[in-house]
């Protein structure tokens, strides 16, 4: 399964518990990390937004069919080559989703999130998103329920598909 969805949505921390259950885990921010050898932030800094997207997609090329659940960042969805990867899989789609505000509260005063140091731009960021993890998703959980009614809904949809 794949899980996508705005900056603070949950999409660590949800991936983190499925593998306390059993599953493996990657997350594409971390894997990038590993295979730049550098951080998120100094990879915007000093190569751009633009580089970024293109490492994203090498990590989702990478890591699909080698892991029970695949983080994503926030942002995948954004760059049409990664779109069009997320649209094309047969991997489930599980988009996390929260408020607005919970999630401007999760990710505020975050540092190692360079798109999420201004209220106003991550708001307009967060509109112009919606809609691309809506049509991507084979199903929406909303995160701001305990995380434990969360996983327990994924769980209950992965068995069924
Ligand atoms: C981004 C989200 C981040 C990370 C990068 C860009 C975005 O991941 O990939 O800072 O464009 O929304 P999280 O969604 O895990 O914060």
């Amino acid at each position: 399964m794949i899980l996508i969805g705005f900056m603070g949505s949950g999409k660590t921390t949800i991936a983190k518990r499925l593998h306390k259950k059993g599953y493996s885990i990657v997350d594409t921010d971390r894997w990038i990390e590993e295979h730049v050898g550098t951080t998120i932030p100094d990879i915007f800094e000093n190569d751009g937004e633009l580089h970024f997207r293109t490492l994203e997609f090498d990590a989702l090329e990478s890591v699909v069919g080698n892991y029970d659940v695949i983080s994503t960042g926030g942002g995948i969805i954004t760059y049409e080559p990664s779109y069009r990867f997320l649209a094309d899989t047969d991997e489930p789609i599980i988009y996390l989703d929260a408020p607005i505000e919970r999630l401007l509260k999760r990710i505020s005063g975050d540092k190692t999130r360079p798109l999420a140091q201004e209220r106003a731009s991550v708001i307009e960021r967060y509109q112009l998103r919606a809609h691309l993890y809506e049509t991507l998703a084979d199903i929406r959980i909303d995160t701001s329920q305990p995380i434990s009614n969360c996983v327990a809904e994924i769980e209950a949809f992965i068995n069924q598909s």
